[in-house]
C-alpha cells in the first residue's frame, strides 16, 4: 500500500478508533469475584461495564484480587472474600461500590467504606424464606436423627423395627429459643409454630413484640433462653458482640436435652466447646449449616460425632433465590455507579 493511501485511510479510521477507545474507557469497571454467579447478574452489568471475573469456581486467592481490584469502579463479592482496607487501597480512590451476594457482611469492613464514601450493597428479604426453609430441614433432620438413621439402612445397622430405636426429640410441647428475630428469626419461628411448640422465646438486643404476636414469642434475655429451650437456633448477624457467644459457659447453661441448631455464622460459636458439649451429651445433639472455618478440615473432631449434622453453609441455596441474588448484586451496583437509590444498601 503506498504511503498516501495508508495516511488517508487512517486518518478515517481514527476517530472511529478513538471514539471506540473512549466508549471503552468511559465504561465503568466491575471486578466480579466468582465466574459461578448467575449469568443474569453478569449480562445486567455488561450492558454498561466492562466486567472481569476470577477465573475459577473458588474464592479468588488474596493476591489476585489485591491486583485485579486495582482501578475497578466497583467490587461485585461474595462472603469468602474479606474486603478490608488492603483491598479498598488497592482498589483506588475511584472505586464506588461494594456489592456482595449475601445478606451477612461482617467480612466487610463497613465502617472503612462509609469513611471512603464506598456504597455497600447486600442481598437481604431476598433469601429470608429459603434459609428459614433450610433451618427447618436441619433441625427436623438433627432431632429426628434422619442421617444417622437412614446410615444404618446402608451399613447394616437396621435389624428390624424396634420400639426405642433411633428415637428422637419432637418439636411438640418443647420450648424453642431463637437468637435474633430478624427478617430470617422470625420466619423460622412461623415455620416452628405449625409444630405446636409449648413456646417461641427470642433474644435480640430489641424487644418486637408486634412480629412475635404471630407466634406468641416472647422476648427473654440469653440466660432465660440458654437455661429454658429444648431447641436453640442461631440466626442472628455474626458481630463482636455476638462472636463466640455460645462459648463453654453458654452450653454449661443449656438443658442436657437441648438440641442446637446454628444457621448465622461458625463465629458465633466456640466451637472446640460445642464439640466438648456435643462429645460429652452434655446437650443432646447440633445442626450446622455453618461452621469456622469452611469448607471443614475431613479431620475435624465434630466429623467424628454421631449427634451433629453439618451442611456446606446452604442456606440460601434455592436455585431461583441465587439467580435473583446474583441480579440484586448487579444491580445495587449499577445503581450506586449512576448515583441512585440501590436496592438494598448497608447503612450501619
Ligand atoms: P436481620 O434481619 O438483620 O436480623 C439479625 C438479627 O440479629 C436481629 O434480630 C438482631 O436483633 C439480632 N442481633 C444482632 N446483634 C445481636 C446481639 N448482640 N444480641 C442478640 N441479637 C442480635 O438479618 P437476617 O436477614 O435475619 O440474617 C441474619 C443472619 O443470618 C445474617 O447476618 C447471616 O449471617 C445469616 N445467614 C446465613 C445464611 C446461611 O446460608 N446459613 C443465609 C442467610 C443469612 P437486634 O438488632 O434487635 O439485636
Ligand atoms: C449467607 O450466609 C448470607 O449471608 O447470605
Amino acid at each position: 500500500m503506498r504511503p498516501l493511501l495508508l495516511l488517508t485511510q487512517s486518518r478515517k479510521l481514527l476517530p472511529a478508533l478513538l471514539r471506540r477507545q473512549r466508549t471503552m474507557s468511559s465504561k465503568p469497571s466491575v471486578y466480579v469475584t466468582r465466574p459461578d454467579v448467575d449469568a443474569s447478574g453478569l449480562e445486567l452489568l455488561r450492558k454498561s461495564c466492562n466486567v472481569s471475573t476470577w477465573k475459577e469456581a473458588l474464592p479468588v486467592p488474596r493476591d489476585i484480587l489485591l491486583r485485579e481490584v486495582v482501578g475497578k469502579d466497583a467490587l461485585y463479592c461474595a462472603l469468602t472474600d474479606k474486603i478490608d482496607v488492603a483491598v479498598l487501597d488497592a482498589a483506588g480512590s475511584q472505586l464506588k461500590c461494594v456489592s456482595t451476594i449475601s445478606v451477612g457482611y461482617e467480612h466487610i469492613d463497613v465502617e472503612e467504606c462509609k469513611k471512603r464514601g464506598i456504597r455497600v450493597g447486600f442481598t437481604p428479604d431476598v433469601l429470608t424464606d429459603a434459609t428459614a426453609e433450610l433451618t427447618l430441614a436441619l433441625l427436623l433432620a438433627t432431632n429426628r436423627r434422619l442421617f444417622e438413621a437412614s446410615k444404618q439402612v446402608y451399613n447394616g445397622g437396621w435389624k428390624s423395627w424396634a420400639p426405642m430405636w433411633m428415637c428422637g426429640q419432637g418439636l411438640k410441647g418443647s420450648r424453642v429459643g431463637l437468637l435474633g428475630f430478624g427478617r430470617i428469626g422470625q420466619e423460622i419461628a412461623a415455620r416452628i409454630f405449625p409444630f405446636k411448640p409449648a413456646e417461641i422465646t427470642y433474644t435480640t438486643r430489641t424487644a418486637r413484640p408486634q412480629e412475635a404476636a404471630a407466634v406468641n414469642g416472647r422476648h427473654v434475655d440469653f440466660d432465660e433462653m440458654l437455661r429454658n429451650s429444648d431447641f436453640i437456633v442461631a440466626c442472628c448477624a455474626l458481630t463482636p458482640e455476638t462472636k463466640e457467644i455460645f462459648n463453654a459457659e453458654a452450653f454449661n447453661k443449656m438443658k442436657p436435652n437441648c438440641i442446637f441448631i446454628n444457621t448465622a455464622r461458625g463465629g458465633v460459636v466456640d466451637q472446640k466447646a460445642l464439640h466438648e458439649a456435643l462429645a460429652s451429651k452434655r446437650i443432646l445433639a447440633a445442626g450446622l449449616d455453618v461452621t469456622t472455618p469452611e469448607p471443614l478440615p475431613l479431620d475435624d473432631p465434630l466429623l467424628t460425632l454421631d449427634n451433629v449434622v453439618i451442611l456446606p453453609h446452604i442456606g440460601s441455596a434455592d436455585i431461583e433465590t441465587r439467580k435473583e441474588m446474583s441480579r440484586i448484586t448487579a444491580r445495587n451496583i449499577l445503581a450506586a455507579l449512576e448515583g441512585a437509590k440501590m436496592e438494598a444498601e448497608v447503612t450501619v
